[in-house]
């Protein structure tokens, strides 16, 4: 299958280093389509170049938050969603450009920050309907995880440091979905009515059951993704005419 990586991506003094490191990343992953959505009112050159250097199957996308949604400086980061306009632009690129049953595939929501192994994309290719594995340095814990029975092998529970009572108590980074599944369910986006921290959750809801989640990465034992976070740089200076 193909494997639709949908990445929402903003301008700030690290993006280019972080659309390098995961640029660099997919470079080594066959079956991959990159879905870049950067929140912007326009395509922009920096990433346009990243693209096209990049040798990787991709389509560039565009789509701004709207400045209420939008995180102010001073804002804590949890006080709004980030990334729901950008993915649900990816969401309906593929409902508008892939054809169900035809197209084979499977989508995960990737954000430019964190860390992937190369062996995540392993896993995630096994994936028949909804794929969930740990997640790396997340919710106040170094990973959180679906528990597994451990007899019938399937989930019963979650380990997070945060609500583990969701419904469903897995990062954005923890899932993949089929893309058969995101070509039928066509009410399935994200929103900000949400509850905040609850996107994962209230999204795959529209799929799936704790009961039918399909473990994965040696069932939930082997972290292959961290959510890193990137320290803000102190820029006091800008060097002119440089793409950093
Ligand atoms: C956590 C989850 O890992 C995210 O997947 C989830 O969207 C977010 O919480 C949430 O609850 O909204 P966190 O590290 O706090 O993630 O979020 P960011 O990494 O800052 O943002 C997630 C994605 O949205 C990134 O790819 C980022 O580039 C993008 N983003 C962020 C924008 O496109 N615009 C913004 O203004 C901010
Ligand atoms: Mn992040």
């Amino acid at each position: 299958p193909t494997i639709y990586a949908i990445t929402p991506t903003y301008y700030r003094h690290v993006q280019k280093a972080e659309l390098t490191r995961i640029s660099q990343t997919l470079a080594l992953v066959p079956n991959i389509h990159w879905v870049v959505v950067e929140d912007s009112e326009e395509k922009t050159d920096l990433v346009r170049r990243i693209l096209n250097d990049s040798n990787i199957i991709f389509t560039h996308l565009n789509a701004k938050t709207p400045p209420f949604e939008q995180l102010k400086d001073k804002d804590p980061r949890w006080k709004k969603h980030r990334g729901v306009e950008q993915r649900n632009a990816g969401l309906k690129w593929l409902r508008d450009h892939l054809k169900v049953n035809e197209d084979k595939g499977v989508v995960y929501f990737m954000d430019d920050d964190n860390t992937y192994s190369i062996k995540l994309f392993k896993e995630i290719s096994k994936v028949k309907r909804v794929g969930v594995w740990p997640v790396g340095l997340v919710g106040g814990l170094n990973a959180e995880l679906p528990i597994l029975d451990e007899k019938t092998g399937k989930v019963i529970g979650y380990k997070s440091g945060w609500k583990p009572d969701r419904p469903f108590a897995i990062d954005m980074a923890g899932f993949a979905i089929n893309l058969d599944l995101i070509l039928t369910k066509l009410q399935a986006n994200f929103s900000y009515k949400m509850e905040h921290g609850l996107q994962e959750s209230e999204f795959l809801s529209f799929f799936t059951t704790k009961e039918n989640l399909e473990p994965l990465a040696s069932n939930c034992t082997e972290v292959y993704v961290w959510h890193t976070r990137t320290e803000k740089p102190k820029i006091n200076g800008l060097i002119p005419d440089l793409e950093v």
